[in-house]
């Protein structure tokens, strides 16, 4: 590890932290330099500090968002922490049933699975037709995965935690080893490249439920209340917020009002 690149890897860290609200901890810089060796070979850049210096140049948009890919860890899968999804079935759905539109938002949606599972839930909860007024728009700082999502075509091992009643259902096989997300499905997933730290956030129309699960754990405090204050904004009133059951923001979590584990409710309805 040369100085420079000590030097380097700082004003990245900082970058990250300013621009994206990624937060690297001491113990974590060595994971960080490695995953930035690859942008470094990608883009040619001589060492870390040279990429530092270039982040902020006015051309250097692919730059920044390969930084921003490598310093976010996009693990995600299916059905992921049931919990939160049965109170979204079970206590959430039913509100929405006779609404004209359904509007969702998976905020920091990874490669897609947490946007595919909401229309699984919907399409399975209040019937397929359902889909034609429903829309869910999944956002995520990090294009790779955006991309991957608006495939929605998966290697087998990534749904293995789908019931295998809702596999055959909702995917088409889709060459060896791997699905594809049905079209009714796809039809109602919209997905946008978007830091959730530019804000306010550019909604016309409000979201009856938003969806913002294991990232504000990466988030400093402050972040984190200025998200879950954006995310109140955009949301409609009586509408819901779900996150990890994993990240403690209840303390932070005003003006929203907690439900259950996870689960958080605007207004006092
Ligand atoms: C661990 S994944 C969680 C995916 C999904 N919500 C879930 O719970 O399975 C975290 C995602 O947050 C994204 N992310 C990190 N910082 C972000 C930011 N500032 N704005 C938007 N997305 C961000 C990462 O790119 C990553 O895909």
């Amino acid at each position: 590890m040369t100085q420079t690149d000590r030097q380097g890897t700082e004003v990245i860290r900082g970058w990250l932290a300013q621009r994206c609200g990624i937060h690297f901890p001491e113990h974590k810089l060595d994971q960080l330099r490695q995953r930035l060796a690859k942008v470094q070979r990608e883009f040619g850049v001589t060492d870390l500090s040279d990429m530092a210096g270039q982040l902020d140049l006015a051309d250097a948009t692919a730059l920044q968002l390969a930084v921003m890919h490598a310093a976010s860890t996009n693990h995600t899968y299916f059905f992921r922490e049931s919990d939160v999804l049965d109170h979204f079935r079970d206590h959430i759905l039913p509100d929405l049933a006779n609404r004209d539109e359904i509007r969702i938002w998976s905020a920091a949606c990874a490669a897609g699975d947490e946007a595919y599972t909401i229309a699984i839930l919907i399409a399975e909860t209040l019937g397929p037709a359902a889909l034609k007024r429903t829309q869910i728009l999944g956002t995520d700082i990090s294009s790779p995965v955006i991309a991957e999502a608006e495939e929605g075509d998966y290697p087998l091992n990534r749904l293995d935690r789908i019931p295998a009643e809702l596999l055959s259902r909702w995917f088409e096989p889709a060459g060896p080893g791997r699905k594809r997300v049905r079209r009714e499905l796809r039809d109602v997933c919209t997905f946008r490249q978007m830091n959730l730290k530019t804000m306010p956030y550019p909604f016309k129309k409000s979201f009856q439920a938003v969806f913002c699960r294991n990232v504000l754990y990466y988030f400093e405090r402050e972040d984190q209340v200025a998200t879950l204050r954006a995310l109140h904004d955009v949301t409609e009133q009586g509408g819901w917020l779900l996150t990890s059951v994993t990240e403690n923001v209840r303390e932070v979590c005003a003006p929203w009002k907690p439900v259950a584990n996870g689960v958080f409710r605007k207004g006092g309805l």
